[in-house]
């Protein structure tokens, strides 16, 4: 196993959804986390932080998106509370960011409180949402070859 350093997130096969494309963007949400994680334990400056958080945050978008329309393709029945759950999710993102504009001038950049908020974010959102559709697809026989 490789070593990771601690308070990072870890990736862990049971996340696995099983539609390649899927996988693939969480990964990435995964890292660009870590990054924004990394900028704050190293006690990076404020650009470096705002940076990691902004690039988290277009991501998520995108990630997102794609998801949305591979749903729509698919005729997923939980599209609505999937949209829900992501408009929330970009809605803390965004208060995130807006928190660390707001802490720029009092030294306090990213606060625990923001970070234990994208940990549990990201794997609520694979393990309690992505999972459901990956089974919705698989017991369809909808085999996704890109999003
Ligand atoms: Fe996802």
């Amino acid at each position: 196993m490789r070593e990771i350093s601690k308070g990072l997130i870890e990736w862990d096969d049971r996340w696995l959804v099983g539609v390649d494309a899927i996988d693939k963007d969480h990964k990435r949400l995964i890292d660009l986390i870590n990054e924004l994680f990394t900028s704050k334990y190293r006690a990076y400056g404020f650009k470096d932080i705002r940076q990691n958080a902004q690039h988290l945050m277009d991501y998520t978008n995108y990630h997102f998106e794609r998801e949305e329309q591979l749903m729509k393709k698919a005729n997923y029945p939980g599209l609505k509370d999937q949209i829900v759950g992501h408009r929330k999710m970009q809605q803390q993102a965004a208060e995130i960011i807006n928190d660390i504009d707001d802490r720029e001038n009092h030294h306090l950049k990213f606060t625990n409180e923001a970070e234990s908020l994208l940990r549990d974010w990201l794997i609520e959102h694979i393990v309690d949402s992505d999972t459901q559709i990956s089974k919705y697809l698989e017991k369809h026989k909808i085999i996704v070859l890109e999003m």
